[in-house]
């Protein structure tokens, strides 16, 4: 008999959690305006808001915590995190930043202008927020399979030649760059394949523009290449990594993903002469350029968690447990974004809850829900992420209405797994008795998920 698939790691240190009651649960979403960004942590029993800075370090990652070096300016912290980049990811430069949208804001500083277009694929809210900020739009060019949730499509993260050369003729001088999430995180956890980041170098080159990565999971994108890109099954993950970023010009990274470490991030980049435009925008909004924004102890937990997130069998542990939260959720029929994605299961709040109008946030109203059900939080991923238009003030409805469920690295077992599964099997079961949806009483002008009160419709 063939041995099951089991986890590559053991559990050194356990965190207690806490279960509750549905009447408690009642009134804590009330008196959070039914936002989940509201509770408080110890009123969640599993908590899959996100995947960012959520994760368990290792054992190694704890012990270079030991090994930081705090001083001011030139920590040997600074070197073995540039080491870390230079030896994965390839690039010469860097500069440390507090987390990913700072490095987006250092980056964008010096790259967006007012009535640039930046093209991409489903640019990241905090990506879009910092391009919108500067009166700058970003110019969706993912293809069109990816707006299908029933459709397994192996690379749903990838561009369409076609949109983007229509972006880059049209808007001649106001594209500063061209930004490829890997992996896009707005249409599902979905990869970008190698050919069609060598295609979006070819298009940059023939126009003369820069490549960006958005990089929080280039390890799980690298991870789906060598699954399911022809020629990629013999590479190792660091190989096909290396190859992915040899297509871009520079990146931007939020570390709490695929580097597993609790804040931290960066900007690479291969010119010198853009590492020190950045450099003084870093120096402004996040710290002096060989700290920018860490702690040397952070710095060294970041570049230990390089290698760890680049592992193959760390990688396999971590994408089959995603992957097996989207098997059972399909077992129990409930509509799920097809393929299932690397860091999360999205859940097609449209077709779960087709006869809640889009007005009444079915997304939203589908994680609030999950919430009572078991004390599991989700995170929406539709309407109230996707703000306003911010010259007509009109709500935006994405093509895409989903529930994400984000699985925290080395966090969570498969039974907790179990647990979220059965939750939401039971609401699947009674979708018919969930008549009102939720209406907004009160919202940011810019990034209002966070922050937004609601009540019942
Ligand atoms: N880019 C992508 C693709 C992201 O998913 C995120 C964050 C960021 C940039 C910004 O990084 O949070 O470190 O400032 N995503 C988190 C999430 C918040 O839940 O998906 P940050």
């Amino acid at each position: 008999m063939e041995l099951p698939f089991a986890e590559s790691f053991k559990i050194k240190m356990v965190e207690p959690i806490r279960k509750s009651s549905r009447q408690e649960r009642e009134k804590w979403i009330r008196d959070a305006n039914y936002n989940l960004f509201g509770l408080k942590s110890d009123q969640v029993f599993i908590d899959l808001l996100t995947d960012s800075g959520t994760g368990a370090m290792s054992d190694r990652q704890w012990s270079e915590l030991m090994l930081g070096d705090e001083s001011y300016a030139g920590a040997t912290s600074y070197f073995k995190m540039k080491n870390a980049i230079k030896d994965i990811l390839g690039f010469e430069h860097f500069l440390p930043t507090h987390q990913g949208r700072a490095a987006e804001n250092v980056l964008f500083s010096v790259l967006v202008k007012e009535g640039d277009i930046v093209p991409g694929n489903s640019h990241f809210d905090t990506t879009k927020g910092h391009i919108e900020f500067r009166k700058a739009s970003a110019a969706d060019c993912t293809i069109d399979e990816a707006f299908d949730t029933t459709l397994a499509h192996p690379f749903k993260g990838n561009i369409d030649p076609a949109k983007l050369e229509a972006v880059l003729q049209s808007g001649g001088d106001q594209i500063p760059f061209i930004i490829v999430t890997v992996t896009c995180n707005s249409s599902g956890g979905q990869p970008v394949s190698i050919e069609n980041l060598k295609m979006v170098r070819q298009l940059a080159d023939k126009y003369g523009k820069l490549v960006v990565f958005d990089s929080a999971r280039f390890a799980e994108n690298a991870y789906f290449i060598k699954l399911r890109e022809k020629g990629y099954q013999d590479k190792s993950i660091r190989e096909i990594v290396r190859e992915m970023f040899s297509h871009a010009d520079a990146m931007t990274m939020s570390a709490k993903k695929d580097a597993i470490v609790n804040m931290g991030g960066f900007i690479a980049m291969r010119s010198k002469e853009l590492h020190s435009q950045a450099s003084v925008f870093n120096i402004m909004f996040e710290g002096y350029i060989t700290y920018g924004g860490m702690s040397g102890r952070d710095m060294n937990a970041l570049a230990q968690g390089l290698y760890d997130g680049t592992d193959f069998d760390y990688l396999e542990t971590r994408i089959k447990q995603v992957e097996y939260l989207g098997k059972r959720l399909m077992d129990f029929g409930i509509p799920v974004q097809q393929p299932i994605g690397g860091h999360a299961v999205f859940v097609d709040a449209k077709r779960f809850l087709p006869h809640i109008p889009k007005e009444e946030l079915q997304a939203q109203t589908l994680a609030v829900e999950l919430y009572l059900e078991a004390g599991v939080r989700g995170v929406e991923i539709g309407t109230l992420l996707a703000d306003r238009d911010p010259v007509t003030r009109i709500n935006r409805y994405p093509a895409l209405e989903l529930m994400r469920l984000a699985i925290p690295r080395r966090v969570y077992t498969n039974n907790h797994i179990d647990v979220v599964a059965v939750a939401l099997k039971n609401i699947y079961d009674r979708r018919d008795t969930i008549l009102k949806g939720l209406k907004i009483v009160n919202e940011a002008p810019i990034m209002r998920h966070f922050t937004v009160a609601l009540e019942r419709a």
